[in-house]
């Protein structure tokens, strides 16, 4: 296994890099992630090999997709780790830049995203999607790549990542990978490493909740009794605050009452000090 990783930690370097592949004639994909690398991290790295000749992962964990109450000071951080778990799964190259290369002093601009930004994940964490808009544009032009690849796990995250990309015209094609999961259910996370074993007996829970009511939305089972059920299941299984139970346009993510269309049933809800989001899909009724 080859450990030994070329990593890059400015944008020039990248830059150079990138450009001697395109000299070759080889095509380029970018998996951003923010390290503390799981095997749903390794998956959209495989899946990018498949969709390019060459692979940049990024490991940066952006402050400003964080509020100042949130874990930005915890999040794990293992580089060395995180290197050779990329390494292994067919990476060629690591980008990881300092947050002064990222966020040169004086750096003044942010970027607002409506539609599919709203509500969900945008009305608990109302920071989080400027955040993530302004460092994924960055990426994408800091390494031009053709193709990025990111999860389905964080569903809201890639609906708003296409949405700004057709808006501002980058020329990236953005590529949804299934959620990778436990083989009881529970999303990969890296949040899930602040789960007690308790509660990690616990978490499947909310997976099994939102399955099953898929299910019934998909039958034609009445949109609001459904979420509710999805909610008590939650309290029963000793979840606390749910931040949100709700059924989604799968597009634009528009609140919709029932799946005339593909739809999306997405939840958050906190589990002692994590906070688990997972989502799946409902076909129409
Ligand atoms: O999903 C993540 O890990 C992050 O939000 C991302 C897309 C790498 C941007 O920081």
């Amino acid at each position: 296994m080859d450990t030994a990783l070329p990593v890059v930690r400015s944008v020039a370097d990248l830059r150079a890099r990138v450009a001697a592949w395109r000299g070759e004639g080889l095509r380029v994909a970018l998996v951003p992630t923010m390290g503390a690398l799981h095997d749903g991290h390794l998956a959209l790295v495989r899946r990018a090999a498949e969709l390019a000749d060459r692979v940049v992962a990024s490991v940066f964990v952006n402050p400003a997709q964080f509020a100042p109450h949130e874990d930005f000071d915890r999040y794990p951080r293992d580089e060395a780790g995180d290197a050779a778990k990329l390494a292994s799964a067919g990476c060629h190259l690591l980008y990881a830049p300092p947050v002064r290369e990222m966020y040169p002093e004086g750096a003044a601009t942010t970027i607002a995203v409506a539609g599919p930004a709203e509500g969900l994940c945008g009305a608990v964490r109302p920071h989080f999607f400027g955040g993530v808009a302004l460092v994924v544009t960055k990426l994408f032009l800091q390494a031009l790549p053709d193709v990025a690849v990111f999860g389905e796990k964080d569903y809201q995250q890639l609906q708003v990542i296409r949405r700004f990309t057709r808006d501002l015209d980058i020329p990236v094609r953005v590529e949804g990978l299934a959620t990778v999961r436990e083989a009881d259910g529970l999303a990969l996370s890296s949040r899930n490493a602040y789960l007690t074993a308790d509660e990690r007996a616990r978490a499947p829970e909310l997976h099994r909740a939102l399955a099953e009511a898929a299910s019934a939305l998909a039958g034609g089972g009445e949109g609001g009794a459904v979420l509710e059920g999805v909610r008590q299941r939650l309290a029963a299984a000793g979840f606390g605050t749910v931040d949100y139970v709700e059924l989604r346009d799968a597009d634009t993510l528009a609140p919709v009452a029932r799946a005339e269309r593909p739809a999306r049933l997405l939840a958050a809800a906190w589990l002692g000090k994590a906070r688990l989001i997972d989502n799946v899909p409902v076909p129409p009724a």
